[in-house]
């Protein structure tokens, strides 16, 4: 893919810029004034760390699986570069567990934005709904750019050519807590049971006292508690 890479000191959200580029733009910013997360949350984007955005061809349906494909190549991509990467539904990159990197897609009649933003410097201290962490290297956001890149061309292809299946089973290779007790918070309701498998649509089945349930957005938290088998 031959994209075009556009470099902004400060912008409010690599997002919104982002929407008046056409397909195969990276808008990337050294400092976000406005940083968007998900469920309408702050990104906060100190100097130092990763924030782009891809401008995408609209994927109609699919826009959701093409969370799983930038959030595999994120975390193929960092395991390179440190130990204990791991993958959290839907799309957070951990390390050691902790949030390292947090992906935010949004649509539009005819794109979507697939914003990616990557701790390498620094990360919250504050208050924040998950623990964090970053990659604590020499690695600039341009380098790691580049490499992300790298990675999420590859995984493009494979979706392209071969659909759904390869990247959710990577995926599934690299995810964390499938098996296990989660609690999945829902803006109106929380639930609990055991995360036993990504679907094809990208949805979280949760296996519950009331049968299987498809999540396809909410929070999850992990319980600790394995799966008993008998
Ligand atoms: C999350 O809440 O986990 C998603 C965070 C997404 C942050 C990135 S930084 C680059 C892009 N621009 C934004 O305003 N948000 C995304």
């Amino acid at each position: 893919m031959k994209w075009n890479i556009i470099d902004f000191d400060t912008l409010e959200s690599t997002n919104i810029t982002a929407l008046s580029y056409p397909a195969y733009s990276i808008i990337r910013a050294a400092t976000q004034t406005a940083g968007k997360g998900r469920h309408g949350r702050a990104w906060e984007s100190p100097r130092g760390n990763l924030y782009a955005s891809f401008v995408l061809p609209d994927f109609g349906k699919e826009a959701a699986l093409v969370s799983f494909i930038i959030a595999l190549s994120a975390g193929q991509m960092l395991s390179t570069l440190c130990p204990g990467i791991s993958l959290k539904w839907p799309n957070d990159i951990l390390r050691d567990g902790k949030k390292i990197a947090g992906i935010l897609l949004e649509k539009t009649d005819d794109k979507l934005i697939v914003g990616i933003g990557i701790n390498l410097k620094s990360h919250p201290t504050k208050a924040v709904l998950y623990p964090t962490a970053s990659l604590n290297t020499a690695f600039d956001p341009q380098g790691i750019l580049h490499r992300l890149i790298v990675y999420f061309d590859k995984n493009l292809t494979l979706y392209t050519q071969q659909g759904f299946a390869p990247i959710q089973s990577a995926w599934k290779e690299m995810a964390t807590g499938i098996g296990t007790q989660i609690e999945v918070r829902l803006p109106d309701k929380t639930l609990t049971g055991i995360f036993t498998d990504l679907d094809t649509t990208g949805a979280l089945l949760l296996k519950t006292k009331a049968g299987i349930i498809p999540i396809l957005a909410g929070d999850v938290f992990f319980t600790q508690q394995k799966e008993k088998h008998d």
